[in-house]
């Protein structure tokens, strides 16, 4: 044969003829193309993995560790936590339906619904995250088809009675969804307490390192493990392997990066609270904070994630506070070894029920750094807003 083909066809075999090593990890397998071993093999789905999309070795197992975590059914990839929560929604809903979305819900989410939704035909409908559920569910009309959870929610911390909704939802056939992202499917298990789809951006506490994109949606049931599964295969959608393969990684140390998390984010939050720049903390594995005695019932702890309310002052003053600080980060994307500090109040505006907390709403991710180092910190940024005012 030609040089060409025979370049084209070198290792392919391994040249010591033993079996590929055995690693700790999964092979990260790289491949468009599957080959398959016969012509019958094809077109046999069942038997064969036919293409490099989303079921090579790395994604297998990843799939298989966060059915592990979220005691689900099955699990779908998805290449953000936008796009996860996106595509488990367009699996589920069809033209004509309704859907009842958390008002706290993360604003990318709000954006696709009051847009893409809206676009194919599809109503959304925003409530209050402290309706009482039998409010929720008893004023749901005959179309609407799916509730969309976020407990807490974003930026400002709400609890819902994730149990009590499911369960008076699954009475009337409606299909609940959380969005998990705050529990990391490890905090809290939502398909446990009766939530049909569990969904999380992976790109936070499970990769944990402020590095990759990828979203995960869980389902309780075959039937909906199904439908996501159909849905990543009508629309495309493909996780890269290696990407697959670092979400692996991070999992392995979740619980112990989120333990060091929430006890140093409850270590900041206790002293902020003792902060005469501060009126408020929202944080609700903190005794004493909206919500808590649902945080309580439900959780096994907390992540790095929380709120609090300066007391009012202009916009410079809140500048002023975030621009003092050392080792926050100012950065929108949380869930990494690093601490990050925000401020929120442009992001309130497009909220139905908006929440008027009397002076500005601040959050914070708290890392992995040692926390009094980050009090020494914050207690600069507040020294700095409290001459600003
Ligand atoms: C609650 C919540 N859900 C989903 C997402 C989206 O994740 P991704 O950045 O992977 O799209 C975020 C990102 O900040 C989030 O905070």
């Amino acid at each position: 044969m030609a040089e060409e083909t025979r370049l084209i066809r070198s290792g392919l075999k391994s040249s010591t003829g033993k079996p590929p090593a055995k690693t700790v990890g999964p092979p990260i397998q790289k491949g468009s193309t599957v080959l398959l071993p016969n012509a019958a093999s094809l077109y046999d789905d069942d038997a064969f993995i036919t293409y490099g999309r989303q079921g090579l070795a790395a994604h297998d197992a990843l799939k298989a560790a966060l059915c592990e975590l979220e005691n689900a059914k099955g699990v779908e990839l998805y290449p953000s936590g936008v796009a996860a929560l996106s595509g488990a929604m367009l699996a589920v809903l069809r033209a004509g339906d309704e859907v009842l979305v958390v008002d706290t819900i993360y604003k990318p989410t709000r954006r696709f619904c009051d847009h893409v939704l809206k676009r194919f035909g599809v109503t959304t409908r925003y409530y209050d995250p402290r309706q009482s559920p039998e409010d929720l569910v008893g004023g749901a009309n005959e179309a609407v088809k799916l509730i969309v959870l976020e407990s807490p929610g974003s930026l400002s911390f709400e609890m819902q009675d994730i149990a009590a909704i499911a369960a008076l939802a699954k009475a009337r056939g409606i299909l609940t969804l959380a969005d998990n992202t705050w529990g990391a499917g490890y905090l809290i298990k939502p398909l446990d307490h009766g939530v049909d789809i569990a969904v999380q951006a992976l790109t936070k506490y499970v990769g944990g390192h402020s590095d990759v994109f990828m979203g995960s949606a869980a389902a309780a049931s075959t039937r909906l493990a199904r439908q996501l599964c159909d849905g990543v295969l009508h629309l495309g959608w493909a996780v890269s392997p290696e990407d697959a393969y670092q979400m692996l990684r991070g999992l392995r140390t979740l619980p112990t990066r989120l333990g060091r998390h929430g006890e140093s984010g409850l270590a900041v939050a206790a002293w902020l609270r003792g902060q005469p720049e501060v009126a408020e903390v929202l944080h609700p594995a903190l005794p004493g904070a909206p919500d808590h005695a649902l945080w309580a019932r439900d959780y096994t702890g907390a992540c790095g994630l929380f709120g609090f309310v300066l007391r009012p002052a202009p916009e410079a003053a809140v500048d002023a506070f975030l621009d003092q600080l050392k080792l926050f980060g100012l950065g929108f994307s949380w869930g990494g070894f690093e601490s990050l500090a925000i401020s929120c109040d442009h992001q309130l505006k497009t909220r139905k029920f908006h929440p008027d907390y009397g002076g500005p709403l601040m959050r914070l991710h708290i890392g992995l750094e040692d926390p009094n180092d980050l009090i020494a910190d914050l207690r600069a940024g507040l020294d700095a807003y409290a001459k600003a005012i």
